[in-house]
């Protein structure tokens, strides 16, 4: 998320673990794809990379692996329909192994980083297995705090405008 973003990029160890991904070509292209209605693919990706970093690095985990594999976990460039079309399962299930595949052409991957990848649409379609790591799991949950929270941000803002009118309103009553 935008409001993120001063932060994220002046934290330089969160950078020096992911600076070798942040430049790819391939991966600053989901900054073309509209994501969650609200944000872009890439925002919604260092998001959820950076809050679960911050996260891991509280529990002492591996912050690493929790940066790196965050930032890849949506690193597919297709739509809905697409990945529909191919006709391999819910958009839920394929896309989070399109993401592996792709992230294994600009990195090698751990089997810590493949586990927060393709387990991170945990309990949101059938097929997933549990995560099997502590990492695993902070990446699924902080995954589905930052997509609630982007959908619903046009929401929120939408309620903040229609309330300032109305004080607005009101102040010219009682002026
Ligand atoms: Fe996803
Ligand atoms: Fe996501």
């Amino acid at each position: 998320m935008e409001f993120v973003r001063s932060i994220w990029e002046n934290d330089s160890d969160y950078m020096t673990l992911i600076e070798d991904l942040i430049e790819n070509e391939e991966l600053l292209k989901l900054d073309d794809i509209t994501h969650h209605h609200y944000t872009t693919r890439l925002i919604h990706s260092i998001f959820v990379s950076y809050v679960s970093y911050r996260i891991a690095k509280r529990f002492k985990l591996n912050v690493r692996a929790v940066a790196r594999a965050g930032l890849l976990h949506d690193f597919f460039h297709e739509g809905r329909e697409e990945i529909v079309a191919m006709d391999k399962g819910s958009h839920n299930f394929v896309h989070p192994h399109i993401a592996v595949k792709n992230a294994e052409t600009i990195t090698e991957l751990t089997e810590l980083e493949k586990d927060i990848i393709l387990k991170h649409m945990f309990l949101t379609t059938t097929g997933v297995g549990l995560p099997s790591y502590k990492e695993s799991m902070i990446v699924t949950c902080v995954d589905k705090y930052c997509a609630i929270n982007e959908v619903s941000t046009p929401i929120r803002m939408k309620v903040k405008e229609k309330v300032t009118e109305w004080s607005l309103r009101l102040r010219v009553v009682h002026a």
